[in-house]
């Protein structure tokens, strides 16, 4: 088979995905960096409900975008799910998204859980806490992420990689509110109490806590949730070593960040996804949405059933638009890479 056959075939099956819905059965091609079990749930619940079948494609974050950008406008892709802002706010930058205008998620989804032109939304939150090796530190020796840039810290702080996304809209939101000088001044200080350096995820910080490497750290409250909801005993072992703490109370709040959507720019299903997005708000959808990676709701008064969650207290929550911290990423990396944090 010549090489230019080959191509044609490829191409075909391209169209053939991109054809309008009402030539097939009705669809929606979703693109999905998330793969928890009770989002099975949301994509049958939403079949039923409306009738569209869900085509899932689903892998990590940045294999999906190179394959997106691939795609081009030939893209099938018809809506994006992914976790953090921050990343919602790169694939924006790079096109991908349209935006939309729905009453219903304007309504349902608080103005500061979505990107103002309506580009993606937020469907639920996570929280970055402050984690400490409850046999080394008190209760209420720490109570901030400034704190954790006190000389007091120094060779007892824990830290992953300064290029996740995680740490990068942390340091967004801080010089959102601290302002690009003192936001340095944090970065610098923390590189220098850390006890190692960075390396491994925020499930890795909390190992490293528990096993005395290092006292304190930082990491979305799910890694926690997770390691006390664990069927392995030294993993709920881990868990119970650690305590934590929801920062910032008494001033900016603790820095929150969303799981989101967006319709993607050359949705060929375009009312599908839209209908998809307004689902995904519904009280039902919120709780399973949230719920799969213990996360909470967006939607105001959704309950969720979950024993870890539940167990966290009510805590002030920073309420920068989580568009900012898509807006301050450039600026957070070179505060990074100039106080040489990993
Ligand atoms: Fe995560």
């Amino acid at each position: 088979m010549s090489s230019f056959s080959f191509k044609t075939i490829v191409l075909s099956f391209a169209a053939l995905a991109a054809l309008p819905a009402s030539a097939q059965e009705k669809v929606l091609n979703l693109y999905s960096s998330r793969h928890y079990q009770t989002d099975d749930a949301l994509y049958t619940g939403f079949t039923r409900l409306t009738g569209i079948k869900v085509n899932r494609i689903e892998a990590g974050e940045d294999a999906l975008i190179e394959r997106i950008r691939n795609e081009g406008e030939r893209s099938p892709g018809d809506v994006l799910v992914t976790v953090d802002a921050g990343r919602l706010w790169r694939a924006e930058q790079l096109g991908m998204f349209q935006p939309i205008k729905s009453a219903v998620l304007d309504q349902r989804i608080p103005a500061n859980l979505r990107e103002p032109g309506g580009h993606w939304f937020g469907f639920s939150t996570r929280a970055r806490l402050i984690a400490y090796n409850k046999a080394k530190v008190k209760a209420g020796e720490i109570a901030t992420y400034e704190d954790l840039a006190d000389p007091k810290w120094k060779g007892r702080v824990c830290m992953r990689s300064s290029t996740n996304i995680y740490n990068l809209s942390l340091l967004g939101a801080m010089i959102d509110h601290l302002g690009e000088q003192k936001a340095e001044q944090w970065a610098q200080g923390v590189r220098s109490n850390l006890a190692v350096e960075p390396k491994g995820g925020d499930t890795d910080q909390l190992k490293s806590v528990a096993a005395g490497q290092c006292d304190v750290t930082i990491t979305n409250q799910y890694y926690y949730a997770r390691l006390l909801r664990s069927q392995k005993p030294d993993e709920r072992q881990v868990g119970e070593r650690v305590g934590i703490v929801f920062p910032n109370q008494k001033t900016w709040g603790t820095h929150v960040n969303i799981s989101g959507a967006g319709v993607m720019k050359h949705a060929p299903n375009r009312e599908a996804a839209i209908r998809f997005l307004e689902y995904l708000a519904s009280d039902e959808a919120q709780r399973y949405f949230a719920d799969g990676n213990n996360e909470w709701p967006v939607v105001a008064g959704v309950k969720v059933d979950n024993p870890v969650l539940a167990e966290f207290p009510d805590f002030k929550r920073d309420a920068l638009n989580v568009a900012m911290l898509g807006k301050n990423q450039p600026n957070a990396q070179r505060i990074y890479d100039r106080v040489a944090w990993k």
